[in-house]
Formats: structure tokens, sequence, C-alpha cells
């Protein structure tokens, strides 16, 4: 799995669905010890540890999803690397509606607006995912990415 590079000067409109249960926010503080643990659960210790990153800064740079008070994504940017959008996640139930893509484009534009032109998506899972909501492309020769050599 290469890295993506996503132009943030064409990203599509995001639009509330009428009928859209769940909200898409900033986290606050202390909510920290919540949301690790639905991301340590939910998937993996070293996406924990990143959204713990993302959780020390303030305001965070990191967004939630939240139905019925209840936790069900997440996404961060600024925290693998400066310029790097994820780790993101939505909750297997909750999959499938549209929270993945309102998740991504939000921090996306959070990026944007910061004064970014571009970002990059590390070591990218779901490519096709990626190029459909927001043209990302390959970048190539990034195969040895950032991850190379990390400790687990
Ligand atoms: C990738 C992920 C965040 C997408 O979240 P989601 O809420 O299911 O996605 P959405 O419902 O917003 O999907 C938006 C569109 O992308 C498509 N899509 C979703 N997942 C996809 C995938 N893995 N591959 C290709 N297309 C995908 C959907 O079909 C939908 O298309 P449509 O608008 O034509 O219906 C979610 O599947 C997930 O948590 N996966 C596991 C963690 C992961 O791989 N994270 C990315 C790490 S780089």
């Amino acid at each position: 799995m290469g890295d993506l590079l996503v132009p943030l000067y064409t990203l599509p409109e995001i639009s509330k669905k009428p009928e859209q249960s769940w909200t898409i926010r900033k986290p606050i503080p202390p909510e920290k010890y919540v949301i690790t643990e639905w991301v340590g659960t939910h998937f993996s210790k070293q996406w924990q540890s990143e959204v713990e990153v993302a959780l020390s800064q303030n305001p965070a740079s990191c967004l939630i999803a939240v139905e019925d008070n209840q936790m069900i994504g997440f996404a961060c940017f600024n925290v693998t690397a400066l310029s790097f959008f994820g780790p993101t996640g939505v909750s297997e139930k909750a999959r499938g509606r549209g929270i993945g893509l309102q998740l991504l484009i939000q921090s996306l534009l959070e990026m944007k607006h910061m004064g970014y032109a571009y970002a990059i998506i590390g070591s990218a899972g779901p490519v096709d995912f990626y190029k459909k909501a927001v043209g990302a492309i390959e970048i190539p020769g990034s195969e040895k990415s950032i991850y190379q050599g990390m400790l687990r």
C-alpha cells in the first residue's frame, strides 16, 4: 500500500442529509478517555496512539461521529505527519451510511482552511474509497512509507 495525494482545492460539497441521525463534531478534552478506548477496541493500538496525539492538541486534530450519544466513527489529521489525513474509521454496524465520507470531507476542509493545498493519506487501505470520494491519486514510489520500520 502506497500513499495517496488529495487536492484540497477541488473538494466536493458535503451536505447534511435531512434524515441524518448522527453529528460530526470536534471532541473536547474530557472525552479523551472514551475516544481513545473506543479506537483501541474497534481498531488497533497504533490508531489508539495516533488519536491520543490528536486529542493532545487543543483544538483536537480530529473529528468524531456521534449517534444516540455513542461514538460511531472518527477521523484524525496532522497527526502521523504534518499534512497527513488519518487514521479514520467507522464502527462496522454504522458503515455504508455516508459517515466515513462526511468525516473525510470535513477533516480535509479543516486542513484546507489551515492553509494546505494537498493532503496525504498514508499507506491508504481503501484506495477506491479515496479515489472516488475526493479524487485521490497514488504517489509513485511511496510504498516505502513513513511507517517503514515502525516499532510494534
Ligand atoms: C473506509 C471507511 C471509513 C468508510 O466509511 P463508511 O461510513 O462505510 O463510508 P461511506 O458510507 O461514507 O461511503 C461513501 C462511499 O464510499 C464507498 N466506499 C465505502 N467504503 C469503501 C471501500 N472500502 N472501498 C471502496 N469504496 C468504498 C461507499 O460505497 C460509498 O459510495 P456511494 O456514495 O456510491 O454509495 C470504513 O469502511 C472503515 O472504517 N473501514 C475500516 C477502517 C479503514 O480502512 N480506514 C481507512 C484507513 S486508510
